[in-house]
Formats: C-alpha cells, structure tokens, sequence
C-alpha cells in the first residue's frame, strides 16, 4: 500500500492558501475523516508551527516557503520592487521566529528570499503580481524537491533495513513529518513496497507523543507491522535482541556530523552503542548546516512547561512543579553508523566526507 498521507498542500493559484493536515488532532481522526487547517496569512501559520498543527523539520520548511507566498498577496499591487522585498524581509522574519532548532525553516526562508532579491534584480519593470509568481513556484519547488529527496532517501535506506529485521524510531520523521513519504520512515516505506519482512518498534515520544499519534498511525495507515513502546522500555528490547537498527530523522545536522533530533535521540544513540546496534540518521541535505562546526552551537527549543505536567489534557504532576522541557537533544557524530540521505550513504559521518558527500 502506498502512502497518500497529503500533510500539507496549497490550493489555488497566487491567491491561494496552505491547506495543513491539523496533527494536533490525530489520530482521534477516522481514516479519510483528517480535520484541516487552512492558513491565509502569516500569522496563522506561525501559530500551526508553534503549536505543532504542523511540524517535523522538512515540513516546517515547506510550510515557510508557502509562507512567503502568502506574504506576497499582502503587498499592494502600487508598492515599488525594492518596497516589496522590504516588507517580505519583514515576513520572513517572523516566520523565523516561529521555532528555532530545524534548520530547514531558515534554509527555505533564505531561498525564498534569494529568489525575491534575484526576481527583482533581473526584472526592474515586473509587476507584484510576477513576483507572487515567481514566489509562488519557488515554494511548489522546495516542495517537489522535497517529495522527491524522501522518495530517495526510502531507496537508499531500504539497503539498511535487515530482512526480517526489527527497525527502532523516535519521533516521527514519516509523511507526516515531510512532503513525501518521510526520511526515517522512507526506508521502511521503500522496503514494505519490495515486500521486505521486517518489524517496527515506535518510541512513544514523552512528552508530545509524536511516535504513539503520528508514526503508530501512519505505519498503520500503510499497512507496515509496528508496535508501541513506551520511551523507557528501549534500553531493555535491545538487551533482549529485540532491535536490530535504530532509525530517526533529524532537525540540524553540524558540519562534524553532530545531529539535532527529537529529545530522546540522544539516549537511544548511548543505548544503542552500547548493544553494537547501528544507529542510523536519515535526512535531506537541506537539513545540513555547514555554518555550525559542531552540535553545541545547535539552538534547542525550549517548550512550555504543561506540555510535561500534564498527560493529553490530564494533569499529572503538581501545578507549581518546576519543568525542564527541551524539545531536542544532539547525538554525538561519532555514535552515528552512517547518515543517509537523497544522495547516498555517509558511513561513519564526519566534517570531510559531510562536506565532500553534499558538494
Ligand atoms: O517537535 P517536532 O515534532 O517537530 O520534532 C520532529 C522531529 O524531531 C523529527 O524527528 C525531525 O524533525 C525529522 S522529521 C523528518
């Protein structure tokens, strides 16, 4: 079965709107009954990125570019050129403000900006309607290149993946995490498309439940063979023999190979090393940040504190409690066994072969 998970989608032409898949809901949704957000403007998305309607590193950078194109049809058709780039700056800098660790969010937000600047350079005499074109395709582009860098991930991962084997992942970097079919779900998708055996097991993800909502759901949505896991419950399945590789997306990889994910990544990378069980990242080269030499200087989100005293709605620890709630940890390049993506394999990652596999 293949995956027609469409998280994010824009309709219409240049005065069109981002239609998104509203995670926050799922996945007390019935199949082909997904509640949507439909966002007109800017700060509409803003908000679906801070509260999670839409998330996952790629897709927070698709979203972006639409962004920006919905920040087009705001200028007024009288704006001079050099106006009009000022004011998307503008919105470009809020849409940065939303969240701060997935670099694919600023990687799309400069691209859309470098295509505005180069519009307007190269055509003095266009109209504000050629630019909201010209915006318009760049944001379908990153889009499209996105669905087909997951597309190739899946095919290059599916090598990994042990026949018969039992696959552990964090978080969820599936379709719902991205504009194709995922990074670290990609290769299980390839792999069940080949018919391939092998087995999931989906880490819950305290404290927002992205492996219990999202990845349970959508493997099952696909049909692939999963089973939930409480977080804690990891260390001891590998002692029992249980996992054979553990696979997870990724929200900024440094320039070494030092790699940014969903908090919880960091340990199982421990665990991992410690059972001599390759530990794998999957990733598009637009979540690469080669400006950051190591994982220190990577930016870790710092979320609300009742998103830990509480379970769903439920409270579940004192209301004054002190909270430490980072939404991300960093996995030291040496504890990874190779990073894949759309371009290959990087076995054993480190700031060279990272620098010569991305040109
Ligand atoms: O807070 P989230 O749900 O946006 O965190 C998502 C993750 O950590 C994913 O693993 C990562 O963005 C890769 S998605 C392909």
């Amino acid at each position: 079965m293949s995956v027609k998970i469409k998280t994010l989608e824009w309709i219409g032409d240049i005065d069109g709107f981002l239609r998104l898949i509203d995670q926050r809901v799922l996945p007390h949704v019935l199949p082909r009954r997904l509640v949507y957000m439909d966002c007109y403007d800017v700060p509409t998305l803003v908000e679906a990125i801070r509260m999670l309607a839409v998330r996952g590193a790629p897709a927070i950078g698709i979203t972006a570019g639409y962004g920006m194109s919905l920040a087009a049809q705001k200028i007024n058709d009288h704006t001079d050129l050099a106006q009009a780039l000022q004011a998307l700056r503008k919105q470009a800098d809020v849409l940065a403000s939303s969240r701060p660790t997935a670099v694919n969010l600023f990687w799309s937000l400069d691209r859309m900006m470098t295509c505005a600047a180069t519009f307007i350079a190269d055509n003095s005499g266009a109209s504000i309607i050629d630019l909201q074109r010209a915006l318009l395709l760049e944001a379908r582009a990153i889009h499209t290149e996105d669905r087909q860098m997951c597309q190739a991930i899946g095919e290059h991962g599916e090598k990994l993946i042990p026949e018969g084997g039992s696959i552990l992942t964090h978080c969820n970097a599936g379709a719902l995490a991205t504009g194709g079919i995922g990074t670290a779900l990609a290769p299980m998708y390839v792999a069940h498309e080949h018919g391939k055996p092998f087995h999931v097991y989906a880490d819950e993800t305290r404290p927002l439940l992205q492996g219990a909502r999202l990845t349970a759901w959508e493997l099952l949505q696909g049909g692939i063979d999963v089973t939930l896991i409480c977080d804690n419950m990891a260390g001891m399945l590998m002692k029992q023999g249980k996992i054979d590789t553990v696979i997870t997306g990724a929200d900024r990889i440094a320039a070494n190979g030092d790699t940014a994910n969903k908090i919880g990544t960091y340990g199982l990378s421990i665990l991992a090393a410690a059972h001599d069980i390759p530990f794998y990242i999957a990733a598009p080269s637009s979540t690469f940040d080669l400006k950051l030499s190591c994982g220190n200087q990577i930016p870790i989100e710092q979320r609300s504190p009742n998103e830990v005293t509480s379970f769903g709605d439920r409270p579940t620890a004192p209301e004054d409690v002190k909270v430490y709630n980072p939404a991300f940890d960093v996995v030291d390049a040496s504890k990874i066994t190779a990073i894949i993506t759309e371009k290959g394999i990087i076995e054993n990652p480190d700031a060279d072969k990272i620098a010569a596999h991305l040109g």
